[in-house]
């Protein structure tokens, strides 16, 4: 007998030990175990470290070229928890980000990738990173029972959204219609758009009506996105999710083809309504501003100085070539340049005194089937970019002997011969200062392939 009770009493004890365990990895602030937070610091590394920098500080290589910008974990701040404004996330919260990924920005979903003690451990490193998670405790949500969505509580819903406000930012239609506010920045300084609500497969949080409920009820901390807390029943909080739901519109993957063709014909309307805002997206896609900003040793952008050009390459054995600048200086930018002279030279590779840039690095020719509504665009723009004075300097080429050389390298003998890209700016940024030669422009390099 008295082995069966001991051993039950343990297994009691264990069990007790586990749950509270359990409970206070619930709570958030177990102390982490410097093993776990290790692993996790080294599939962070690999995985994630790109995007949201080498101490977590959301300053990745790729950062300065997304929008959003990746998450800063220093700070604790999180956008999507079940917890109240404020709170930090409980370790489900960041797990179902980090497995389900972000839709509509550029963070990916690790599920197929991080599982079980990999996904564990990065999460209790990125808490690490914040000294929020050793001393707060998440503060969870309570929520009433779901409320089926039948037209009644659409409707209902419905009188919800207008006791709010949405429409404020999301628009009376929740696609930004009479929105009566349209720029938003985030905590970090970086712009932000309202989600467009009826299009719930890129509500980040998740599409289910619990998921949108808490969205609204938790608020998105870190953006102008408020918390609803205490400004509707329970009943009415479920009333609004249905009613946002049922804002959704048909996606495209499950439309016909009259359907497609309305559709993209309404986009076409729209865009052309908006210009800048349609020039700023191409802009953004097109990558020009990869291109056309000083870089630093690590490969990311000069955010100051983006788009002012200054990105100096040496593509051998054709030369070296500094990006332009885009900005609207009138002297040293496009701003002294016509819109048919941009357009040619995007489109052509003519310069403005009629010679001709090679096929590379800038894709112009890629860009030459441009629609001339979104050349315009473009335009449109580049034209909104505050002047920055920056004196780029002409294309300097190799000698018609070293040119050919090198051609007899790269063709005959079949030599890889590399691309370099150089840090930092290679234009001048004062008036009157002499511009730099090839060789002083810059110290590091990074090779690209
Ligand atoms: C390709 C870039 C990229 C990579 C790689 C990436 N992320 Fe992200 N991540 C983002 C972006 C962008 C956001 C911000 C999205 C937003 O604000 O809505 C983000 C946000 C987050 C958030 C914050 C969610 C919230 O509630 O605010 C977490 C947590 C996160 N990432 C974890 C990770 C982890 C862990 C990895 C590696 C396994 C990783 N990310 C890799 C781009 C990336
Ligand atoms: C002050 C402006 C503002 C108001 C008012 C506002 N929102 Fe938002 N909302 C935003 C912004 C901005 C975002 C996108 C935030 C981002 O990019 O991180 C957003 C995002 C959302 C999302 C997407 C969340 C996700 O998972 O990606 C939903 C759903 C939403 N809002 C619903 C609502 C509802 C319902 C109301 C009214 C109760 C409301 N919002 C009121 C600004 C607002
Ligand atoms: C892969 C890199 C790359 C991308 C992407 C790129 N450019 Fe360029 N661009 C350059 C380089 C390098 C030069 C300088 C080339 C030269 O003078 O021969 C340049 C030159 C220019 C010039 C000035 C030409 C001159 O007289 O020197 C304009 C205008 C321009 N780019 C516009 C754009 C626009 C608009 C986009 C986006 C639609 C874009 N570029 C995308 C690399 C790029």
């Amino acid at each position: 007998m008295i082995p069966v009770r001991l051993a039950r009493s343990v297994l009691c004890a264990a069990v007790a030990y586990a749950m509270l365990c359990v409970s206070a990895l619930a709570k958030g602030n177990a102390k982490p175990d410097p093993g776990l937070v290790n692993l996790g610091q080294a599939v962070y590394k690999v995985k994630c470290a790109s995007c949201h920098g080498p101490d977590g500080k959301g300053d990745g290589n790729a950062a300065a070229l997304l929008s959003p910008r990746p998450r800063d974990f220093t700070d604790g701040k999180y956008k999507f928890r079940s917890t109240e404004s404020g709170s930090i996330p409980t370790d489900v919260d960041l797990a179902r980000t980090i497995s389900e990924g972000l839709h509509g920005t550029a963070m990916p979903d690790w599920d197929p990738f991080l599982k079980g003690d990999s996904l564990k451990a990065v999460v209790a490193f990125i808490k690490s990173l914040s000294p929020r998670f050793a001393s707060e405790t998440p503060k969870l949500v309570k929520m009433g029972a779901m409320v089926p969505s039948t037209s009644s509580s659409i409707a209902a819903g419905k009188r919800v959204f207008q006791k709010l406000q949405c429409a404020a930012c999301h628009g009376t239609d929740g696609k930004g219609k009479d929105a009566a506010a349209t720029e938003f920045t985030d905590d970090w300084g970086h712009d932000i758009i309202p989600a467009n609500l009826a299009e719930p497969w890129t509500f980040r949080g998740g599409s289910t009506a619990r998921d949108i409920y808490l969205r609204f009820r938790t608020g998105l901390d870190g953006t102008p996105m408020p918390s609803y807390k205490g400004s509707a029943s329970d009943r009415e909080m479920w009333d609004l999710a249905n009613y946002v739901l049922s804002l959704s519109r048909k996606p495209v993957w499950e439309m016909n083809e009259h359907e497609l063709q309305a559709f993209y014909d309404e986009l076409d309307k729209v865009n052309k309504a908006n210009p800048v805002e349609r020039g700023k997206y191409l802009v953004e896609t097109l990558g020009c501003g990869y291109c056309h900003s000083p870089i630093r040793k690590d490969g990311s952008i000069v955010e100051e100085m983006k788009y002012a050009g200054g990105q100096h390459w040496n593509l051998y054995p054709f030369g070296d070539y500094v990006s332009y600048n885009l900005t609207s200086d009138k002297e040293t930018g496009l701003g002294g340049w016509t819109d048919d002279q941009i357009k040619q030279f995007v489109t052509t590779g003519t310069r403005r005194d009629g010679t001709r840039m090679i096929p590379f690095p800038m894709p112009w020719s890629a860009y030459a089937a441009l629609k001339t509504s979104d050349l315009d665009a473009v335009i449109a723009y580049l034209r909104t970019l505050p002047p920055v004075y920056n004196r780029i300097p002409p294309p300097e080429k190799l000698n018609i002997f070293s040119y050919l050389w090198g051609k007899f390298r790269m063709l005959v003998l079949k030599e890889n011969l590399p691309l370099t890209v150089y840090e930092g700016n290679a234009g001048t940024t004062k008036p009157g200062e002499m511009s730099l030669s090839t060789d002083n422009r810059s110290t590091g390099k990074e090779e690209r392939q």
